[in-house]
């Protein structure tokens, strides 16, 4: 066995660790990206190879949370990549009026700035009240801090230049208020939200969805795992409900590609067919 092997033995070994013991499930992410962020860890913890982390993460769950977070990358942006909004508000929203009652799920919400943009745009065509928004990630971390609604304020200026160029009809600064944390979004965009711990990887469905908000999370998966999830999606989608994926990632490899129709294809937002 050459050390290249060796080193993907001890990778193997160690997210079985975090698998068993601490009941994160990372053997189905994309190798290339858990390589990189483990060598990163090694160097911050000054460690000679992954077999030591692998120790430190099996008795230390301090040590196991700072892998965890190393694993899990949660960099985000409201309303990031504006067109993928402007085609939600142009194409999906005014579907979605048909419904007195809707559900959207925010797979993999990281800080919560995805969520609270599309409650933006959910209250910009008066449909707020009629939804419930539910953010989840498996990053306890980031949902806390997507609880609080709290958003960094250096982040503002490009939050704001996106709010535009996603069509925005008011002023990001109409539902960010200043604190002494940074900004904070307003209480009334949170009345319809709730913030939940789901991992992708190994729970369930829990509810009924007319649309599915997951971008930016597939893409650290392998193939087995993209399957997996997007099976849980389809099952998860009302008739006619909507999944949207952004540009990055692509429903058309899958063999679940048939049960859904393109609504915004450079986007990737697909409709479920009946
Ligand atoms: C790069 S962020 C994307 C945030 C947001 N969707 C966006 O596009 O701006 C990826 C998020 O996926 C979450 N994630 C990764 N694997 C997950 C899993 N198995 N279950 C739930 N969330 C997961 C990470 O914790 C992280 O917050």
């Amino acid at each position: 066995m050459n050390e290249q092997e060796i080193e993907a033995l001890e990778i193997r070994f160690l997210l079985e660790v975090l698998h068993l013991r601490h009941g994160y499930d990372f053997r189905n992410y994309s190798k290339d990206s858990i390589r990189r962020r483990l060598r990163r860890r090694l160097k911050l913890d000054g460690l000679d190879s992954i077999s030591q982390l692998q120790h430190h993460v099996l008795h230390d769950v301090d040590v196991a949370e700072n892998v965890l977070r190393d694993l899990s990358i949660t960099v985000t942006e409201m309303f990031r990549d504006p067109a993928f909004y402007l085609a939600i508000r142009k194409t999906v929203l005014p579907q979605l009026t048909r419904y007195p009652h809707f559900k959207v799920w925010h797979a993999g919400c990281a800080t919560g700035e995805e969520a609270y943009s599309m409650a933006i745009m959910l209250a910009e065509a008066a449909l707020l009240d009629r939804c419930h928004i539910y953010a989840t990630d498996f990053n306890n971390v980031a949902l806390n801090r997507a609880k609080e609604g709290i958003i960094s304020l250096t982040q503002m200026r490009i939050n704001s230049a996106n709010y535009q160029a996603a069509g925005g009809t008011g002023s990001l600064s109409d539902y960010v208020h200043a604190n002494y944390d940074g900004a904070v979004m307003d209480r009334a965009l949170k009345r319809t939200m709730v913030f939940a711990h789901h991992n992708l990887a190994t729970d369930t469905l829990f509810g009924e969805m007319q649309m599915i908000v997951c971008r930016n999370v597939l893409i650290y998966f392998d193939t087995d795992l993209q399957e997996k999830v997007l099976t849980l999606f389809a099952e998860s989608l009302s008739d006619g409900g909507f999944l949207c994926l952004g540009s990055h990632e692509t429903l058309m490899l899958s063999r679940l590609a048939k049960r859904f129709e393109p609504v915004v294809a450079d986007q990737r937002i697909y409709q479920k067919v009946a």
